[in-house]
């Protein structure tokens, strides 16, 4: 969801008006995945380099969030959504950490759209995180070393509950990751938009899909209408 900031500032507006505005995208984001069977969906909210923002940034940026939970929480449920958030809570307010356990809790038996958000999630430390657990598990005897395998990097990964991003896209003109689910885009489709954040409309998001039904994936194998 880059480029909030510059939006705003173009307009000669506050950073913030960028962030408010994005919220909105999000909101229309998830109504069209949820509308056009999408199954998940993942919004990279705040990076484990965020933290180096000024401090009423960073405020704003967990009071949207908190505020978007309370008002958005019956809403989802009532729309099948299954909200998780992922990332490390180490570092989280309690009063956003009782906001995600009570969207995460009311949410617990939907089915339909699974709806992640990332916060204070960083690819780097996701994979930290991972090898910590089968460390733990070595070490209590739960698991050999020599068992060790993808299926269990993926297993302790923080999207073990939906498997790996099918296409990311990243708004505001940059080409790199920054640090987004470094474990899980092996094989995703990477769609790199000039757009910013705040003008990434439903049409554009459609627009998108609709490109990426048409990508021939191979994961390393061949095009079989390719092969004479
Ligand atoms: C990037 O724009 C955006 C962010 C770091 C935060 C996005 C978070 C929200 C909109 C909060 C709400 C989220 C949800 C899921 C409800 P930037 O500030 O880096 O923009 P710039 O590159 O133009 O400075």
């Amino acid at each position: 969801m880059d480029g909030n900031g510059r939006w705003a500032s173009k307009k000669g507006m506050p950073r913030s008006y960028g962030h408010k505005v994005g919220v909105e995208r999000v909101e229309e984001s998830i109504r069209v995945a949820s509308n056009c069977g999408i199954r998940a969906l993942t919004f990279y909210a705040f990076s484990t380099e965020n933290w180096k923002r000024p401090q009423p940034e960073i405020e704003l940026l967990f009071q949207l969030l908190r505020h978007q939970v309370k008002k958005k929480s019956l809403e989802l449920k009532e729309k099948n959504v299954r909200v998780r958030f992922i990332g490390s809570r180490d570092r989280l307010s309690p009063q956003m950490i009782k906001s995600i356990n009570h969207i995460e809790n009311l949410t617990i038996s939907c089915n339909g759209l699974c709806l992640n958000i990332a916060m204070d999630y960083g690819g780097r430390d996701e994979i930290v995180r991972i090898v910590k657990r089968i460390a733990n598990d070595i070490s209590v005897g739960k698991l050999k070393v020599d068992e060790v395998s993808e299926t269990s990097l993926d297993f302790f990964s923080d999207l073990s509950h939906c498997g790996p991003p099918d296409l990311i896209i990243r708004t505001g003109g940059e080409k790199r990751l920054s640090n987004f689910l470094l474990w899980h885009s092996a094989y995703s489709e990477l769609s790199f938009l000039d757009t910013m954040w705040p003008d990434f409309t439903s049409e554009k998001l459609f627009e998108q899909v609709n490109l990426f039904t048409k990508k021939i994936r191979k994961y390393g194998s061949l095009d079989l209408t390719d092969v004479g």
